[in-house]
């Protein structure tokens, strides 16, 4: 096994907080969020959302990132130096796989993205005259096969070309410029929908909650989306938090990234919602949902033009920096433990992936009717990683930091580059200790009993 020698580190204090922010902002925040909230009821699942951020998602992060950065190592390889138990590790491998799969079918997506700067550039949008025919555009083109595996390709080679090249330079400085820009233009989208005819409908619909609407399922769904959101219960965080250094403030910078990452999906939710009920859209209708809405918002703006083509750069390049995560979580694995070679590990988990990526591509054309427990390829990848493997995976990583590891061992850690919130706020500390102990595994684990039907 090669030692930490030459290991990677991120160029600087920031870079960690960037490159994490980048992880955990992507299609999740812009794409998911707001269908699945669609169809869940909106406003409350929102607020059943914040609660899953708080009370497991901040909790959970400080943990794994503090176990990649004390082990410096894969998630298998941080589980193998901490405990001496076999079991540990095969949550790591657990978290391996469900990168791997979730890299293969957000690829797909991402795909989409990069199809719609095209179509923002040729000016197919100012050829729609209603929602619905932006919404036969997009389920023309998704029906085109060809179309969707070269865009799953121009992606999946995109992503395997910064890893390939080692991530910290270029998605490091990247992210810096790319991501506040990609904040503004939500702003202006957002601001856009709020002057739009009929947005009040929308805002009532995120924020005006309908609890009549709410039932075990929406627990599922919320929690499933705040780990995906935040890139959780995988070992990604895990993976970027053993590049840091040892004198970094890990609560800090998880409190940075969960706030960042909560506030994109509020924008994006606020963004859409007075979009779809402005244009008199269905909001439960799925994942198509942004792209038949924000082209009508883009060509109802002044420079709608410049901004489509703009957001979907940008949307592109916020997926790339999640992609990159997914599969540096697969790379760092077969470097650390394999021996492979990071280039060896890139080529071959980048063009399985886009292989895995060909049936996701497919179940909105060919095998759209293939449907197992009513949902089809993409449906079963999309929901059992998300709502399944990350959660569980949250679970087990919560019980190891919490009960498994020692908490004074943990919280020795956790100190350093902290000290000033051990002496000065040590309430916060002590507050983490009962959350990550008790309080998460506690939620997730009545959650995923509750959603395979046991209460
Ligand atoms: N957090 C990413 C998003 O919201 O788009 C998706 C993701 C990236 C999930 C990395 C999991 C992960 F490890």
């Amino acid at each position: 096994m090669s030692e930490n020698l030459q290991r990677e580190k991120w160029g600087s204090k920031i870079g960690f907080v960037l490159a994490a922010a980048g992880s955990a902002i992507g299609l999740g925040n812009i794409w998911k969020f707001p269908y699945v909230a669609g169809q869940n009821g909106g406003a409350a699942f929102f607020i059943i959302y914040i609660f899953c951020v708080i009370l497991i998602g901040l909790p959970v992060i400080i943990a794994e990132i503090i176990l990649g950065r004390t082990a410096q190592k894969n998630p298998v390889g941080a589980f193998k130096k901490l405990s001496d138990s076999k079991f540990w590790p095969w949550v790591g491998a657990m978290g391996v796989f469900a990168g791997f799969i979730i890299l293969s079918f957000y690829s797909v997506v991402a795909g989409w993205s990069v199809g719609y700067v095209y179509e923002s550039a040729t000016g197919v949008f100012y050829n729609f005259n209603s929602a619905q025919s932006a919404a036969e555009h997009f389920n023309h083109l998704t029906k085109n096969v060809t179309w969707g595996i070269g865009m799953l390709a121009i992606f999946i080679l995109m992503t395997m070309f910064f890893v390939y090249a080692g991530v910290q330079k270029g998605i490091e400085k990247g992210s810096k410029i790319m991501m506040p820009l990609l904040f503004i233009l939500l702003i202006i989208v957002m601001i856009r929908g709020i002057t739009l005819e009929g947005s009040d409908e929308g805002l009532a619909f995120i924020f005006h909650p309908d609890w009549s609407k709410v039932t075990p399922k929406t627990f599922l769904e919320a929690l499933g989306q705040a780990f995906f959101s935040l890139s959780l219960g995988m070992g990604a965080m895990l993976t970027y938090g053993s590049y840091m250094s040892r004198n970094d403030n890990v609560p800090k910078s998880s409190l940075e990234i969960v706030v960042l990452d909560t506030l994109v999906a509020v924008i994006a939710g606020v963004a859409i919602f007075t979009a779809v009920f402005a244009t008199g859209q269905n909001a439960a209708q799925g994942p198509g949902l942004i792209f038949h809405t924000l082209p009508i918002v883009f060509t109802k703006m002044p420079g709608g033009y410049f901004v489509g083509i703009i957001f979907f750069i940008l949307l592109t390049i916020a997926a790339l920096t999640s992609a990159i995560s997914l599969l540096e979580v697969v790379t760092a694995y077969f470097v650390d433990e394999k021996n492979w070679s990071r280039h060896k590990a890139v080529l071959v988990f980048g063009s399985l992936a886009f292989l895995v990526g060909i049936p996701s591509v497919l179940s909105f054309n060919i095998i759209e009717n293939y449907k197992i427990f009513g949902m089809n390829f993409f449906d079963v990848a999309n929901y059992l990683s998300s709502n399944i493997m990350l959660p569980l995976g949250g679970l087990l990583i919560a019980i190891f930091v919490g009960n498994v590891w020692g908490i004074d061992k943990v919280l020795q850690e956790l100190k350093q580059g902290s000290d000033k919130l051990f002496t000065n706020y040590s309430w916060i500390v002590s507050l983490w200790v009962v959350l990550i102990k008790y309080v998460s595994p506690i939620l997730i684990l009545f959650v995923l009993l509750q959603s395979i039907g046991v209460f």
